[in-house]
């Protein structure tokens, strides 16, 4: 699925669902945390008036995802708890490339918004298709959909705008990195973790 070295052992669904509100808090986090980035990008490379607009979209639509959890966590009585650490992130982000020329930072950015993009996506679909719950399995299910499109746009636009990176080498780097990474993972109530 979306090139991903290795797919979620379905339990981790168990796991999540087993805790609703911190899956819940951890989930509204990544989507804030999403639009971030997203803010991050639009704000550094302000010359691709294309990509920009298309960010605008897609920041707005993080921050509807994040409002749309947290009216789930209001109608269920939970409450939001603080941000959490997403150690799967900072793990990512200690591989992009931080220190070449602009060009190959920007891109390495696009890749790993992509990533991101891409495992969160097969998070929303082990989570739609084996939590009982079914109010939340048809958000998970909008959510994969929505999170798929965002994984098209970054990989699109680094095809895009790359000068000096080889896109489709880099991007296979990037999916044996997550794919070692990942395999500590799939052991908590955390949508990354
Ligand atoms: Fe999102
Ligand atoms: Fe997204």
């Amino acid at each position: 699925m979306l090139g991903l070295k290795l797919l979620t052992d379905p339990r981790w669904a168990n796991i999540a669902e087993s805790n609703l509100e911190e899956i819940l808090t951890d989930h509204a986090w990544c989507e804030q945390k999403a639009a971030a980035n997203v803010m991050y990008l639009i704000v550094n490379n302000s010359e691709h008036l294309d990509l920009i607009q298309k960010l605008a979209e897609i920041a707005i639509e993080e921050m509807q995802h994040f409002e749309q959890v947290l009216a789930i966590i209001s109608q269920r009585g939970y409450t939001l708890g603080r941000e959490r650490k997403d150690d799967y992130v900072g793990q990512l982000m200690k591989f992009a490339k931080k220190d070449g020329s602009r060009n190959t930072s920007f891109i390495d950015r696009l890749l790993f918004s992509a990533m991101i993009e891409a495992r969160s996506c097969e998070r929303f679909r082990v989570l739609y298709q084996n939590i009982a719950d079914k109010d939340l399995a048809k958000f998970y299910y909008d959510l994969m959909v929505s999170e798929a499109t965002h994984y098209t746009t970054f990989l699109g636009f680094a095809r895009k705008y790359t000068i000096d990176v080889d896109v489709d080498k880099r991007w296979a780097e990037w999916l044996e990195y997550e794919g070692e990474l990942i395999q500590s993972y799939g052991k908590s109530e955390a949508i990354h973790g």
